[in-house]
């Protein structure tokens, strides 16, 4: 391989992924990202223009998207439309991008047999009870909730069935809930964070009980990268590093990191159907490729990302008002 086509490499994990690629391994990327209210060219910023070039436009434009799949080895697919909150209020970028856009992207990889990674979610499987000693494994039942899940459920049912039925060379990931730099204000820890350096105190849906599975977003690059070179075609791997933790644990850290009292937050109205519990079992991906995760201590990371967003207000602040004017809105 030597170069990578990164669907929505402008947007949080892509663009982490994209850094990643760029200082680990000798590979050129194309990056393919619409510039969504979520797509940032500054999550791009001080990369070399020789090794990656951008592009802005659509993954469901199907002659843009032919014309890049020619110039590449492999392609990975991170482009969607990634917010729960955003898909209960309008769903329909989600059908759009998350399935039809997918299905374009999986046509040209038939018709140019490209090496393709899906990107996917662990919401796919649902929820577990908050006391249920069980995780998910590549074979939990799909039974998602959200109308985004349900939309990347959708897509990696399509990859699955192209695989088999056109014999196209894919794998796909699903991976739990990321943290780290560049992440959209409008998600639960930069949301946060930017709330206690704004002044605002941190807001929690429903009790703050229902609990998330973290990994750094620089963990889920380098598991990526080891599917892509070692994954069994058609496999699906599951991502995570053992990041359990509930939201008001979480809030408490921040607050503490930040030096304000542990109980500084609000109880805000609850999300519709608000999953209580994920967690991932990652055993396939570690024993048969060998990957581990480097960011074993979750409040280290979390300290390292509080010091990004204190640093970086130029990156973020642009969409905080918005950002609080629609959870305002909500009554969140
Ligand atoms: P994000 O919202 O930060 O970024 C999405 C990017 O896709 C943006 O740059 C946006 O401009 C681009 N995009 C959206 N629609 C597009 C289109 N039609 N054509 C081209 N580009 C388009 O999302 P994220 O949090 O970085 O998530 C990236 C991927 O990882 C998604 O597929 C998501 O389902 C998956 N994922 C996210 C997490 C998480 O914790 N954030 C965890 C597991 C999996
Ligand atoms: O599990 C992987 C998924 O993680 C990805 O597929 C999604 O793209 C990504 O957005 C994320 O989904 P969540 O819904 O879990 O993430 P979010 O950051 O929106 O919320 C995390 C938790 O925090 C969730 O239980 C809702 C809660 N929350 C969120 C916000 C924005 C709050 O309590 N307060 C908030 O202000």
């Amino acid at each position: 391989m030597s170069r990578l086509l990164v669907t929505g490499g402008a947007g949080f994990i892509g663009s982490n992924f994209v850094r990643h690629v760029l200082a680990h391994t000798d590979h050129d990327v194309i990056v393919l990202d619409k510039l969504t209210y979520a797509g940032n060219r500054d999550s791009l910023a001080g990369l070399p223009d020789d090794r990656l070039r951008f592009v802005q436009g659509d993954i469901g434009d199907e002659a843009l998207v032919d014309g890049l799949f020619e110039q590449v080895d492999a392609v990975i697919h991170y482009a969607a439309e990634s917010h729960n909150d955003n898909s209960l209020h309008d769903p329909r970028p989600f059908l759009d991008t998350n399935i039809i856009g997918t299905y374009v992207l999986l046509e040209a990889a038939r018709r140019h047999e490209t090496r393709f990674h899906h990107i996917s979610t662990d919401e796919v499987y649902g929820d577990l009870e908050l006391e249920d000693p069980s995780r998910f494994t590549e074979s939990t039942p799909y039974n998602p909730s959200s109308p985004y899940s349900s939309t990347k459920a959708s897509s990696d049912l399509l990859v699955r069935a192209w695989v088999r039925s056109f014999g196209i060379q894919a794998t796909i990931s699903n991976c739990s809930n990321n943290y780290g730099p560049y992440q959209h204000v409008e998600k639960f820890i930069p949301r946060q964070i930017t709330n206690v350096l704004r002044g605002i105190r941190p807001k929690l849906y429903g009790s703050g009980e229902n609990v998330r599975d973290w990994i750094h977003a620089d963990d889920h690059s380098s598991a990526v990268l080891t599917i892509l070179e070692k994954g069994r075609i058609g496999e699906t791997y599951l991502i995570g590093a053992d990041g359990e933790k509930n939201n008001k644990d979480v809030v408490e850290m921040i607050l503490e990191t930040m030096g304000q009292p542990r109980d500084a937050y609000d109880l805000v109205t609850d999300r519709a159907g608000h999953d209580l519990r994920y967690a991932i079992d990652s055993q396939r991906l570690r024993s048969e490729l060998g990957w581990r995760p480097r960011f074993g201590d979750f409040a280290e990371g979390l300290a390292a990302t509080i010091d990004w967003y204190r640093m970086n207000e130029q990156w973020w602040a642009p969409s905080k008002d918005a950002t609080e004017a629609f959870y305002a809105a909500k009554g969140q």
